[in-house]
């Protein structure tokens, strides 16, 4: 199964599902690894790896891409042979060319036990509400923000004299075991 990764930021769930594929416990080829923000370590870390590396360059808009745009990452998705999308770290809403050329087919992780605290740091808004457990969910992508179909969560106790920056690196943890977990059900065709 070949897989397409996009990110916006350092890339540590993209490195997580490298290390399960190097070991062998994660049978999935990476073909292509795509981002918003030109130094972004997740290019690095797919250049790295020899995997080739996209920029994506949107003008317009800061939220999300273009039309044009987001169907030139579909055009070059497809170009390589992508099965699975998988957002990483991607900080854009994904509009219709991504979700209509891969349905149940692209993914998201994000730092919440959804459907509670979707959106920005989601770790911040459970610590400022004072739950005593939160966590990251594996979900569909849909056309709203962090509301797809949930996949998988894992649990993260929100411990005394937690900070956010303590409680976001206990949740990642957590994401590094999770994401490739589900990404391995995928390949091994247990989901969609
Ligand atoms: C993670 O916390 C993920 O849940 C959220 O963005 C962050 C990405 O981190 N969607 P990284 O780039 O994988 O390190």
């Amino acid at each position: 199964m070949k897989i397409g990764v996009l990110g916006s930021g350092k890339g540590s769930n993209f490195r997580a599902i490298l290390t399960e594929i190097e070991v062998g416990r994660l049978d999935v080829e990476p073909v292509a690894v795509f981002s918003d923000v030109e130094g972004a370590g997740i290019l690095e870390l797919a250049r790295a790896s020899g995997i080739p590396a996209h920029v994506i360059r949107e003008p317009r808009f800061r939220t999300k891409l273009s039309p044009e745009v987001e169907s030139d990452v579909v055009r070059r998705l497809r170009h390589s042979g992508v099965d699975l999308v998988v957002l990483a770290g991607y900080m854009r809403m994904v509009k219709a060319p991504l979700l209509e050329a891969f349905p149940r087919h692209l993914i998201n992780i994000h730092p919440s036990l959804l459907p509670a605290f979707p959106g920005l740091e989601a770790w911040r808004q459970a610590l400022e509400a004072g739950v005593e457990k939160t966590g990251c969910t594996v979900h569909y992508v849909d056309a709203g923000m962090d509301t797809g179909e949930i996949i998988a969560q894992a649990e993260v106790p929100v411990l005394p004299g937690d900070t956010a920056a303590s409680l976001h690196a206990r949740i990642q943890v957590e994401e590094h075991k999770l994401y490739p977990s589900v990404v391995a059900r995928f390949a091994a065709g247990e989901l969609p």
